[in-house]
């Protein structure tokens, strides 16, 4: 009897035991479910079988010529009314609409101080014949792994609130040929104490990894023709990576890799999908458009090698835009249709240039959205806000050297995004030539990569009393930044209104 009274026990056990676990597989399954769903798709796999909706050959779309008529003619309109509006309320501001563009944003109220030279106490800029020097030392940034101890062409942004590093940081590695590989950290300022040539002791300030750089990877992509370069057609990896923040606070990276429509071109990805534990930290940007690597489309005047994008986002209908391409008597920019596509050019052929120079333009960094204030001064309208962003003019100066100089350029905040003012000279920074001689290797030049708010506080505009860090590579071979308040770089500019 006892027996039988333990075995039903024990069978009572084993019931219990069996029931439990399979109570625990129902609770713990959703879950892996879940992270599952989130991870990429296997490129790879499925570019054997079949291309995942996104990679097959769709028709972009058109542009409905009447669209970019609208996009002028509502400008227009409105800037026929603001100008009625301002005339009522003339007496103290004698605002007169010079402008022969489009639409009708910025005032001339926030931005007459971009056509001074910021030269008294305290001093901003120093103005030299053929360029400016702002007042704010560059320093090192350090990113290396044991595997890649050298990396360069830095871009940084600042995390959210909610990380224990203030800064997000990827940089592409040296050393890999023709194979490409950019490293990802999150870093923090460190202060180094040492002793100057003149043996005083002074602090060095230093932006390095906080936590373990590690290889950053991106699916993989299809080039359709890699002609004349066909050994490139599929080397894996991407380069020119440049992390920004969009409009609605996604985390986004924009690189260049095997193209569907050429042999390279430029994609994005939000880094959630190939930096995880941002998905937990990012508490704007909850609309993800780019869940895995889309490419950004380009209908008109398409390389077999594109470079160089540039995102804008509408200050009134918060619609996405890309910037292919600006320079003397050209601009070409379209608007995201989703999935990366894009409308054709959409820029007007009245439109007139600002850049003056005809010289090799290349657009440097991605764009911030700039409020013409200091906080807590204004709100953010599309009266008082600029896209302000880094073009490069190239140079080459004596065969086998090249050199980039940048310039500032300031767009209007609302298509279709016509210059306001463009630097009149180009930008150096105070120690800037100490740089160059350290890294003199092969040609001297500090490549401008990326602008980001050097502190994230949880929005897309930032003010002119506010930081940017700007990351820059050093000759290919280490990375440097230097941060400023806006305002410092928005100085010396020639208005685009005078032509
Ligand atoms: C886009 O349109 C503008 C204005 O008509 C023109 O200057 C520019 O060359 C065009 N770009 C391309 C690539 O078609």
């Amino acid at each position: 009897m006892a027996g039988l009274q333990q075995r039903r026990a024990q069978f009572i056990i084993i019931a219990a035991l069996l029931y439990s676990l399979y109570i625990l597989s129902v609770v713990v399954k959703p879950k892996r479910l879940l992270t599952r769903q989130l991870t990429l798709p296997d490129l790879d796999r499925q570019t054997i079988f079949q291309l995942p909706p996104h990679l097959q050959p769709l028709e972009d779309a058109g542009v409905d010529p009447a669209e970019v008529l609208a996009l002028y003619d509502k400008n227009a309109v409105a800037n026929q009314r603001s100008g009625q509006s301002r005339r009522a309320k003339t007496a103290q501001s004698k605002l007169v609409a010079k402008s022969r563009l489009f639409s009708r944003h910025p005032a001339d109220a926030y931005t007459n101080f971009l056509w001074k030279c910021r030269t008294g106490e305290p001093r901003a800029v120093e103005v030299f014949e053929t360029f400016v020097s702002l007042k704010h030392r560059i320093f090192e940034v350090r990113v290396a792994s044991e595997r890649y101890p050298m990396t360069y062409n830095p871009t940084i942004i600042a995390l959210p609130p909610s990380s224990h590093y203030p800064f997000l940081i990827v940089a592409r590695v040296r050393g890999g040929g023709f194979f490409q590989e950019s490293l990802i950290c999150e870093g923090k300022y460190i202060d180094e104490p040492f002793v100057n040539p003149w043996g005083f002791d002074v602090i060095n300030r230093v932006i390095g990894c906080a936590t373990n750089p590690r290889v950053l990877v991106v699916p993989q992509t299809p080039a359709r023709d890699c002609t004349g370069i066909d050994f490139m057609s599929d080397v894996p990896g991407y380069h020119d990576p440049r992390i920004f923040w969009s409009n609605t606070g996604a985390p986004l990276m924009m690189f260049n890799q095997q193209s569907r429509y050429g042999c390279f071109g430029l994609w994005i990805i939000d880094l959630r999908s190939v930096y995880p534990s941002l998905r937990y930290r990012v508490t704007r940007g909850l609309l993800n458009q780019y869940p895995t690597v889309m490419e950004l489309t380009r209908k008109e005047g398409r390389d077999p090698i594109e470079k160089n994008y540039l995102m804008f986002f509408d200050a009134e209908t918060g619609a996405g835009y890309v910037q292919y391409e600006i320079g003397h008597g050209y601009r070409h920019f379209a608007r995201l249709v989703g999935n990366g596509l894009t409308t054709s050019n959409m820029t007007s052929p009245f439109e007139v240039s600002c850049i003056t120079e005809d010289a090799t333009w290349h657009q440097a960094t991605n764009a911030i959205k700039v409020v013409l204030c200091d906080y807590g001064e204004c709100e953010p309208e599309p009266e008082n806000t600029v896209y302000l962003a880094f073009l490069h003019k190239k140079e080459i100066p004596e065969e086998w050297k090249v050199q980039y100089k940048r310039y500032v350029a300031v767009w209007k905040s609302t298509a279709p995004f016509e210059m306001v003012g463009f630097g009149s000279k180009h930008v150096r920074f105070d120690n800037e030539d100490e740089w160059e001689q350290k890294f003199n290797v092969e040609g001297k030049f500090l490549y401008t990569v990326s602008i980001a708010w050097e502190t994230n506080m949880n929005r897309y505009e930032g003010y002119l009393n506010e930081n940017v860090i700007i990351s820059l590579g050093v000759g290919d071979h280490g990375n440097a930044a230097v941060v400023m308040p806006v305002g410092d770089l928005m100085t010396c500019l020639r208005s685009c209104s005078h032509y």
